[in-house]
């Protein structure tokens, strides 16, 4: 509780509002009691309201510091595998070298799916998007590991949230052998997190460079706060629904360009800017109100200062690109200099613009080999990490309901009803 409220003046009465203070951002009013006064707040786009409580992820945006449990970013990203990533975000500590094999042998464990499964994909053209195939299989997962299952039972989550991190890689590689026309690849028990997905992709043993680049890029994007698709797990979860349902509403929401798209939209508009001299054109587009046209893989809700996955990503890239063909060495010095140009311009100066996540992510896999209708996909494995979590903490909390937002009404007011041969 807290001993410090705000007092609201309204026009024909007040209300005393509790203010909660964090251990790390912005205080907090509770407005749950504002209905009673006959007012309701109004926040389109949630740009000042928190949904919930949570122990899992921390950004301070004016910083550009992102915290999962208390770790940055950085630190997880440069010095961790996933698979601790995956425990600290799941269960709120860093793993020991017991724990680590322990969670690792159960990812490897978890990891197969019926084969059966995969005749949802059956339903799709080849060249439909993989987000589409991957929101059916994680649906159709209910079938087999959500029948009848107690989820108020935190053995029950925990142990499907397991099963969510471990099946993802192999749902997520099967829709990219189906686009390709090529047989499934059944996820190995010698193999790592990483090396097993690349391999099911590939059907070959990826290099230690590559899997390790994977594997970084799985801890950059395995959670972010109450971002679009978690906070549409959380929502689409409170109703008491399939957790499998859940996450597949999570992969519908971060399919968006907006969000989790922008990493093949962004790699899509670097390939059309081409070249350096018409980086220009682009940032004029960019700042024209007229064109709907925006620079993908820059700007953020929450970052006004810098996306720290951005800076790893960069550095990653260069070290990616070292290692492999080099293919994409003119793309990287195009974004290099498209950033350049961007953060001297005074309009992404004021409106406080940076590359974020997506902006490198594209280049890098492409670099390691990943078709860009992919790079979606990969971040919906990822993140079904934090989507796991996340869900898994909504359904413990004890202030848990469902979500039901109100609206500000502009409608007609009531009307009498008109027959249809007196209109
Ligand atoms: C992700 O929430 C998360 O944490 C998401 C994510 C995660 O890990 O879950 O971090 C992953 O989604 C990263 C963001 C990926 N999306 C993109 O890169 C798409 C391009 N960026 C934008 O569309 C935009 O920046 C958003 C959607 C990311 C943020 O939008 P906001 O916070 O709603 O900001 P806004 O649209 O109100 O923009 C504020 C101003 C506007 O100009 P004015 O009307 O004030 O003159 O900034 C401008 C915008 O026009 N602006 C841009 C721009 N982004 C914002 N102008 C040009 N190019 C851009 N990319």
């Amino acid at each position: 509780m807290t001993d410090k409220n705000a007092n609201l003046q309204l026009p024909n009465t007040s209300v005393e509002l509790p203010i909660y203070s964090p251990t790390l951002g912005a205080d907090v009013l509770d407005v749950r009691k504002l209905g009673s006064t006959g007012y309701y707040t109004f926040d389109p786009g949630f740009m000042s309201t928190a949904a919930c409580r949570s122990n899992i992820t921390y950004i301070d945006g004016d910083q550009g510091i992102l915290l999962h449990r208390g770790y940055r970013i950085e630190d997880l990203a440069e010095k961790a595998e996933f698979s601790e990533t995956v425990h600290l975000i799941l269960n709120g500590e860093l793993p020991n070298s017991t724990q680590n094999k322990e969670i690792q042998t159960l990812l490897k464990k978890h990891a197969e799916v019926p084969a059966q499964i995969f005749k949802v994909l059956e339903a799709f053209p080849r060249d439909a998007h993989p987000m589409s195939m991957l929101m059916a299989l994680v649906a159709t997962l209910d079938a087999y590991y959500g029948k009848d299952v107690n989820w108020d039972d935190e053995a029950n989550r925990k142990k499907m949230a397991l099963q969510m991190i471990a099946k993802i890689p192999t749902l997520a590689a099967a829709c990219h052998r189906y686009m390709e026309g090529k047989p499934f690849i059944s996820p190995r028990s010698d193999l790592s997190y990483a090396e097993n997905f690349l391999t099911m992709m590939f059907g070959e043993k990826p290099t230690a460079v590559v899997a390790r680049a994977m594997d970084r890029i799985f801890t950059l994007h395995a959670d972010h706060e109450q971002n679009a698709s978690t906070s549409t797990v959380r929502l689409c979860g409170s109703t008491g629904t399939s957790p499998f349902a859940a996450m597949a509403s999570g992969v519908g929401a971060l399919w968006g360009a907006a969000h989790g798209g922008a990493n093949e939209a962004c790699l899509e508009m670097l390939r059309e800017i081409g070249s350096i001299d018409r980086i220009p054109h682009y940032i004029a587009r960019a700042k024209d109100k007229n064109d709907t046209f925006r620079l993908m893989g820059f700007g953020h809700r929450v970052y006004k200062n810098k996306d720290p996955r951005a800076t790893v990503m960069k550095m990653s890239c260069d070290e990616v690109l070292k290692e492999t063909e080099n293919t994409e060495a003119p793309l990287f010095k195009l974004a290099k200099e498209l950033e350049r140009i961007a953060l001297q311009d005074p309009y992404f100066i004021e409106r406080k613009l940076f590359p974020n996540v997506d902006f490198y992510s594209g280049i890098t896999q492409t670099a390691l080999g990943i078709p860009s209708k992919m790079f979606t996909v990969i971040f919906a494995l990822a993140r079904t990490t934090g989507w796991a979590a996340q869900w898994c903490e909504m359904m413990a909390d004890p202030e848990f309901k469902i979500g039901r937002p109100r609206q500000l009404y502009t409608g007609e007011i009531e009307r009498a009803f008109v027959e249809l041969n007196g209109r």
